[in-house]
């Protein structure tokens, strides 16, 4: 049996990993600082607290661990630019333990936007290419809870925003985490990197009015511009990847599921 790690197993893409790989039969430690209420946790999985910033637990929560995923955030301030400094970290801590693969969850061509989220995003990616370890890289498309929530925020002060020109293909992190978790078992030394889209690009005007009448909301779907390097990157469709559809739900699925 493979034991596998999840780093940051806690969050919305490592819960889902952590999940799909108890299910299918792996012994599964996850990784976070902070640890879950009972009623988040996955039946069969263990949870420890370990922080990859600090170090505090990180040697002892890797021990006898076969391969790992790392699956953490951080969305601004100190922690965001300390996250690829993070992922070296979490690199440097798996050579010492002896783990045998270990896999990134990043996000499609981030290294092409000047956003610092962004550009975070393809420093880790960058760690994980050049490291003397077996590594994979995923890169993956938005997740479906990523548009919806910008369409819930939204929602709040009466307008569902629909970004002119812009197309997403969103994957459902259920989808996202069968990638992720069959990079972790691959064998051999050799490197390795995949994208992973969702099944359809659809544009965030469709999306919109698709969640509008999913959620019965009464706010205003309002086309919208989006300024800034961010806005460029996603009109250029560089967040598309329709050569790697590989994802099978929906928007509509999981918003059918929700
Ligand atoms: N959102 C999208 O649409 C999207 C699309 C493509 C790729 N991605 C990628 O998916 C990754 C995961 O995103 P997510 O939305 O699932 O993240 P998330 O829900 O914010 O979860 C982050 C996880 O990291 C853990 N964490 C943060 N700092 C840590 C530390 N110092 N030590 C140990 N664990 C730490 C958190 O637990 P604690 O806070 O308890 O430590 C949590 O388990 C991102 O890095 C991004 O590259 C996201």
């Amino acid at each position: 049996m493979t034991l596998l790690a999840v780093v940051g197993g806690t969050g919305l893409a490592g819960r889902a990993v952590v999940a799909h790989a108890v299910a299918a039969g792996h012994q599964v430690r996850s990784l976070s600082r902070h640890l879950p209420p009972a009623d988040k946790r996955v039946a069969g999985a263990d949870y420890v607290q370990a922080d990859l910033r600090t170090g505090a637990g990180v040697d002892a929560a890797l021990k006898g661990v076969d391969a790992l995923v790392e699956a953490m955030d951080a969305r601004a301030g100190a922690a965001l630019q300390a996250l690829p400094v993070m992922s070296v970290a979490t690199l440097a801590a798996a050579d010492r333990a002896g783990v045998q693969r270990c896999v990134l969850l990043t996000i499609v061509r981030a290294g092409e936007c000047r956003m610092g989220y962004y550009q975070a995003q393809a420093a880790r990616a960058l760690s994980y290419e050049q490291s003397g370890l077996a590594t994979s890289v995923v890169y993956a498309t938005q997740f479906h809870n990523l548009v919806g929530g910008i369409f819930a925020a939204g929602a709040k002060v009466g307008i569902i925003p629909a970004f002119k020109g812009v197309s997403f293909q969103t994957i459902s992190t259920a989808d996202l985490a069968a990638v992720l978790v069959a990079q972790a078992l691959h064998g051999g030394q050799e490197k390795s990197s995949v994208r992973a889209g969702g099944p359809a690009v659809q544009g965030m005007h469709e999306m919109a009015n698709a969640w509008k009448l999913a959620t019965g909301s009464k706010a205003l779907v309002t086309a919208l511009p989006l300024p800034g390097s961010f806005g460029a990157f996603l009109r250029a469709g560089k967040n598309l990847v329709p050569d790697a559809a590989v994802g099978t739900e929906t928007f509509s699925d999981w918003l059918a599921e929700k």
